[in-house]
């Protein structure tokens, strides 16, 4: 191993950037030279590639975003474009590849690797959704910037008695709803996972309004639909005129927490470790706050589950 890549793909995370710090210094440390490959595939694909040194990755430890910016590559979805982005890792003499990025990116990972490219990944998304790890890098961030707006909400849905749906981000998945849900000491979270039970909502909302609750918080996983049409349908259920709120990409940005920047920096550097091993094909994550080396398929093959306490907790502690 004498030369590696390291690209960030899918969208981006807070977290990214001390990931790629922590790739490059722990891989010069080691000795070995590092090339920056920037937009993700797309830039694999057009040979957009820049020598990483240990000042180059100065100052981007807190920053959000990704400095090597990234992109989602339908291109990459092909085997021609897989093959094309072999023979460019092999034309420049990267002999691996670390991918920053969600399942999806995994997905092309692993077919890099299927073509004899020795890759490992770090999981960084928002969504939390991937298995082999307890968190993503950037979950941690993206909840507690969900948490920040939606307590501004909560302060001027109190003051005008109103109910207001929060639309959040998270893909397919209840994550980062059910997470920001507790937190912010919703009514309901509604999760793509369940079922919604609109009558349910209704007659709860209204119960509460009886018993004195001036006003009521929806926190809404995008997966289960839009807040629009959450709203639509429950005009006429409930005793509010709903206000909605979408947070969408303000949610992929900021400075990392504390929790991302040392989670992104020991999982950048256990993937160079990795790959220094000559484990290949693998992904790193955190499991019980051991960092763990398991198959990138684990990713989206098996199942990361949601924790049906946190859910009885939406349930207890909304009364
Ligand atoms: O995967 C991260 C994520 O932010 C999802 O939560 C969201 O559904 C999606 O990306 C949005 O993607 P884009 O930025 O391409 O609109």
């Amino acid at each position: 191993l004498r030369r590696i890549g390291v690209l960030t793909s899918g969208g981006d995370a807070p977290g990214m950037n001390a990931s790629i710090r922590a790739v490059t210094r722990t891989a010069l440390y080691h000795g070995l030279q590092v090339v920056g490959i920037r937009r993700g595939y797309e830039g694999l694909l057009e040979g957009d590639f820049v020598p990483l040194t240990r000042s180059s990755v100065g100052g981007i430890l807190l920053h959000g975003g990704t400095m090597l910016r990234t992109a989602r590559c339908p291109a990459f979805m092909r085997p021609e474009g897989i093959n094309a982005g072999v023979s460019k890792l092999r034309e420049n003499d990267i002999d691996a590849l670390v991918v920053i990025g969600g399942d999806g990116s995994f997905r092309g990972a692993k077919e890099l690797h299927d073509r004899g490219i020795h890759v490992v990944g770090v999981p960084g998304t928002i969504d939390n959704d991937m298995a082999g790890t307890d968190c993503t890098i950037g979950f941690d961030t993206a909840c507690n910037t969900a948490l920040e707006c939606i307590s501004k909400l909560r302060d001027t849905a109190s003051s005008h008695d109103r109910m207001f749906i929060v639309e959040v981000m998270g893909r397919h998945a209840g994550f980062l709803a059910l997470e920001t849900g507790v937190a912010c000491g919703a009514e309901f979270v509604l999760i793509p996972e369940l079922p919604v039970d609109l009558e349910a909502i209704a007659n709860k909302i209204h119960y509460a309004k009886q018993r004195g609750k001036t006003h009521s918080l929806i926190v809404l996983a995008e997966g289960v639909m839009s807040a629009s049409e959450l709203a639509e349908k429950l005009k006429g259920h409930c005793d509010y005129d709903p206000r909605i709120v979408v947070l969408g990409h303000l949610q992929r940005g900021g400075a990392p927490s504390c929790f991302d920047t040392v989670l992104a920096s020991r999982l950048g550097a256990a993937a160079v470790e990795a790959l220094i091993d000559g484990k290949r094909g693998m992904m790193v994550g955190r499991t019980k706050d051991e960092i763990v080396t398991v198959p990138l398929e684990t990713a989206w093959t098996q199942h990361h589950p949601l924790d049906s306490d946190m859910l009885r907790l939406v349930e207890t502690l909304s009364i």
